[in-house]
């Protein structure tokens, strides 16, 4: 939701680290951004609207500073505004936030009496009441105690207190922290991108863990005060993992991976025609997956997978409302969970909801060592690497992979086939003549539609979310045999629909819904798999995909859509890794 970054230590100047730190965290959310530093003793605070770039226009860096703390804002409470954004300093404390404090309001009618507040948001509250404790005890670990018996909510917090102008100290609940160490430094981050270029060694704090750094080091205590043992862990991918390595955009160097992220997790699962190396999940009376956004549109066709390769039932639920619903899960029940960050925070709170309830819990996830990582009961990595740009493309598609993956195991497979797809992945990807054609016809239109049946429905979701996200075109995603009951009201000369056809048990059908909407002026723009494909007159436009075994095919065909939005978005001009609203992991509810 935010990026928070801080640095103590006399190798770097503090200001270096902590704008380099929100530059690589940007993607976590870029409402606002802001740094405290400490030089010569006092407290500096610059802040900015938007971007990062407008941040470092304010800096004076002929100052000198080997202390300080940074955040970017995604918008929870209050406006994007310099009163609203981070760092927020009241009396000796200041502080950066990421999370919600949900009993803000009525800590705030208390808090009205001593302080006045300058902004709208909870985090200020947070700052007042921190000050106010600490005021009462002049202890700043013994205030963090009292603070976290008080507040509910979610929050990773930094702080720098006028009293102590060489410490900076951490809380951490339910919001991503973690403390970098380097050689005589150290470092605060929401997530390990902020720090590589300087270390790849890390410490994850645990909830209501909270840290007292200083340039001796740090100490971490549990939320019983105790001072307590903690892993050094080392990051596995460098600096330049994170780079754009020569494209446009960090989405476009993502897409461009999909093609090796296929070959290296099917040359990983798939060894002499079977897949073993996953969890056999054919004895479990039902499976829910939960997730959100694009996570859960994979879930979809996890959900397709499974219930045609294993024959057992599988629902899948929206985690923000799977946390809120009568469940029915038992210890026979299995929970999985999908999420490329690993923070979101509404599918980490239903792996806490599916454990209460003695499901079994398994998370398909890309962050390494991410919290809901580290709460499930096993969890399969999804090895895409880092995604930088906010729009997933490469942890969509290997999330789907894995899904196959486990829906195939014990099945027997032609592994000559899988093993060549990423070459056709590699083909599918290199059409630009085609997607820019497309591109341009869709990209000043006002309403585009997804058509599908199945497995393609599945995908015609993510189609949709993609184009929506980057491009802010409305899109909407429907069963192909549903449109007709109303919606296809909206369909008029022109109007755009792309239909997808991978699944040859309904293709027919699914053409007949493409004569329902080209019979009433639409574009149709088709997507259909080699071994089904067709020469009509009942579409405008046609990608074909190439034809793998066990519905590879269906997977592989979200590419031309993934681009096909990229494309869309560079012609109107949007902000492609950063698009306007959003945040790459939604650690808020
Ligand atoms: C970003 O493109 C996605 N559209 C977004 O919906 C994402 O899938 C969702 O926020 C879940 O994130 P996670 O996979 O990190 O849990
Ligand atoms: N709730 C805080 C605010 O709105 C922090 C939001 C965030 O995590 O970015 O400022």
């Amino acid at each position: 939701m935010c990026g928070i970054v801080g640095y103590i230590g006399k190798s770097h100047n503090s200001t270096e680290v902590l704008l380099s730190g929100l530059t690589n965290l940007e993607y976590r959310g870029y409402d606002s951004a802001g740094i405290a530093r400490i030089c010569n003793g006092e407290i500096e605070i610059i802040k900015s609207c938007g971007p990062i770039v407008n941040l470092k226009d304010k800096v004076n860096y002929s100052k000198n500073s080997n202390i300080g703390i940074g955040h970017t804002r995604w918008a929870t409470h209050g406006v994007p505004s310099i009163e609203n954004s981070h760092p927020h300093k009241v009396g000796k404390t200041t502080i950066v936030h990421n999370g919600i404090i949900e009993n803000y309001l009525e800590l705030k009618k208390d808090l009205n009496a001593i302080y006045e507040f300058k902004s709208d948001t909870d985090t200020e509250v947070a700052c007042a009441l921190l000050d106010n404790l600490y005021k009462e005890c002049n202890d700043m670990l013994k205030a963090i105690q009292n603070f976290q018996d008080i507040v509910r909510g979610s929050y990773a917090i930094a702080i720098l207190s006028d009293d102590e102008p060489n410490t900076i100290y951490v809380i951490k609940h339910m919001s991503p922290l973690i403390i970098g160490v380097g050689d005589d430094e150290t470092f605060i981050a929401s997530d390990v991108p902020a720090i590589l270029e300087y270390t790849k060694n890390y410490v994850v704090l645990n909830d209501g863990d909270y840290a007292k750094v200083t340039n001796d080091g740090f100490k971490i205590y549990d939320s019983n005060g105790n001072e307590k043992k903690y892993d050094v862990r080392t990051f596995s991918l460098d600096a330049s993992s994170i780079g754009k390595n020569g494209y446009d955009h960090f989405m476009l160097k993502e897409i461009n991976e999909e093609p090796e992220i296929a070959k290296k997790l099917i040359n990983r699962y798939i060894e002499n025609g079977e897949i073993k190396k996953l969890p056999s999940i054919k004895d479990c009376k039902n499976v829910t997956i939960v997730a959100c956004g694009s996570a859960m549109h994979a879930g979809l066709i996890g959900k397709y997978l499974i219930e045609k390769n294993i024959e057992i039932p599988v629902s899948v639920e929206i985690a923000s409302e799977f946390r809120y619903k009568q469940l029915f899960i038992d210890k026979n029940s299995l929970v999985i969970v999908i999420s490329q960050s690993g923070e979101t925070a509404d599918t980490l709170a239903a792996v806490k909801i599916a454990k209460e309830k003695g499901a079994k819990t398994l998370g398909i996830v890309n962050v390494v060592e991410s919290s809901i990582a580290r709460e499930v009961d096993d969890v399969i990595y999804t090895e895409a690497g880092s995604e930088i740009a906010v729009a997933t493309t490469k942890a969509y598609f290997a999330q789907v992979l894995m899904l196959m993956f486990l829906s195939l195991r014990d099945k027997d497979l032609d592994s000559e086939d899988f093993k060549s797809a990423h070459v056709d992945i590699d083909k599918l990807i290199h059409r630009d003549e085609i997607y820019d054609k497309i591109a341009k016809k869709i990209h000043e239109q006002n309403d585009i539609y997804f058509i599908g049946r199945q497995i393609d429905y599945s995908l015609c979701m993510e189609g949709s979310l993609k184009l929506k996200e980057i491009s802010y075109l409305h899109s909407e995603a429907y069963a192909a045999g549903e449109l007709k009951h109303g919606s296809i009201a909206l369909i008029g000369d022109g109007t755009p629909v792309f239909s997808v056809i991978t699944d040859e048990s309904i293709a027919e059908k699914t053409r007949s819904n493409m004569k329902e909407v080209k019979a009433r002026g639409a574009h149709v723009i088709l997507l259909i798999s080699e071994d089904l494909d067709y020469d009509g007159d009942d579409y405008d436009e046609k990608i074909v995909i190439p034809a793998h075994q066990e519905f590879l095919k269906s997977i592989i065909a979200i590419i031309p859509l993934q681009l096909i939005s990229y494309k869309t978005a560079l012609l109107r001009g949007c902000s492609i890794d950063k698009p306007k609203n959003l945040a790459k992991s939604v650690t808020v509810e």
